[in-house]
């Protein structure tokens, strides 16, 4: 899998002039090759789907059954209490290891969902993320799994999030290795996922604007909070949008965030360069050779990269059956295998090692109990917490 290496006819010249040639040659093939898929790519070869039998559906369906305790709090569960057998797990962990080490996407299709009620695959959407990975929180609730489900959320306000609206996304990615979205219902009208990949934009934009590359790369830009902070964190993180390792390319990107930052007061200045940057990477993410538009179905569970693979969704009109609403089910999770990271990233990250939890939003409810949950749930899977 590649990405052109030229820009084409119709656009602008390379602005290489202030450009090192150091950077340019080790920046053009910077990344794996398999994560910097176009459309074509992932049309051509579908390894990256991952179709379940009625075997590991029963697996899935008994063991989720097996462990549910009414009213017991999630953070108490372990891995043990589902007993879902090998076959269906190492099915669940080579699309985790396709969406870290391969492509940067997984989808995994045919969840059990016939006769499976919301609360029921909610709890083995938990069930799963727990052989798989530590959960990790995601907003100002500690919460460490969310509903994505319309509930009158303005996404574009200071404190919107998306997952609780129903309007079109930004491309952006989520915190921890990589974010689970399992389908239990899938709205009538629009609600499509949308995934462009962080290492094909990165080599088309080395190939339009070297320059703007470099700034990427260089110049950090402060990403919103969304008010969501603990306290003592500013209202927002300063990373750069692109960062290498020798072997990979990572894109931290959300643009609702990054609009959102630089309103903010007390944020630092960011450069015309840099804001130039910023709009022609939006635009290099959603060219119909790079945007690829899935329509996910009930009992489908999507895994993305967080370091490779931004994702999006259209705008949605819901079902007005209460009980028939979109509905999917969200984890942040870090995992055992997970990427080595930047070393300029430790400050936004905690920690880079692979093996070593990280990500998440710890919000305002964060406690023992949290505290707890991680260090057994690492302790389990021989991943160390800082
Ligand atoms: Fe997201």
């Amino acid at each position: 899998m590649s990405v052109p290496s030229s820009a084409g006819a119709s656009a602008p010249a390379p602005a290489t002039r202030d450009v090192p040639a150091a950077f340019l040659a080790s920046a053009q093939r910077a990344g794996r090759d398999a994560s910097a898929w176009t459309v074509a790519d992932l049309e051509r070869d579908t390894r990256w789907v991952t179709p379940l039998d009625d075997d590991d559906r029963a697996a899935l369906v008994a063991g989720v059954r097996a462990g549910r305790v009414p009213d017991k709090p999630l953070l108490q569960y372990r891995a043990g209490d589902f007993p879902f057998g090998a076959r269906v797990v190492a099915r669940l962990r080579a699309a985790v290891h396709e969406a870290e080490h391969g492509r940067g996407i997984a989808l995994v299709k045919g969840l059990p969902r016939a006769g499976v009620t919301a609360a029921e695959f909610e709890l083995m959407t938990w069930a799963i993320g727990l052989h798989l990975g530590v959960a990790r929180p995601q907003d100002k609730l500690t919460r460490y799994i969310n509903a994505v489900k319309d509930v009158g959320v303005d996404y574009r306000s200071p404190t919107g999030r998306g997952y609780s609206s129903n309007a079109e996304l930004d491309f952006h990615v989520d915190s921890g290795d990589v974010v689970l979205l399992s389908c239990y219902n899938q709205a009538p009208q629009g609600g499509d996922s949308l995934c462009s990949s962080g290492v094909s934009a990165w080599r088309q934009l080395v190939a339009e604007r070297p320059d703007l590359a470099r700034v990427l790369e260089t110049e950090s830009v402060p990403f919103s909070r969304q008010g969501e902070q603990s306290e003592g964190e500013p209202p927002y993180t300063m990373t750069t949008v692109f960062a290498r390792t020798p072997t990979d390319v990572f894109c931290a990107w959300n643009r609702n965030r990054i609009h959102n930052g630089l309103k903010l007061p007390d944020a630092p200045a960011c450069s015309d360069a840099l804001r130039e940057g910023v709009e022609l990477l939006d635009q290099i993410l959603r060219r119909p050779q790079f945007m690829y538009r899935m329509r996910l179905e009930p009992g489908d569970l999507q895994i993305l990269s967080n370091f490779t693979t931004l994702h999006s969704r259209t705008a949605f009109a819901d079902d007005p059956d209460e009980s028939r609403k979109r509905t999917l089910f969200r984890l942040w999770l870090a995992t055992p295998d997970g990427l080595a990271l930047p070393p300029a990233w430790r400050d936004k990250w905690g920690a880079v090692e692979p093996g070593v939890v990280k990500g998440g939003m710890r919000g305002h409810h964060y406690d023992d109990a949290c505290r707890a949950f991680e260090r057994r749930q690492a302790e389990a899977l021989g991943m160390r917490v800082d």
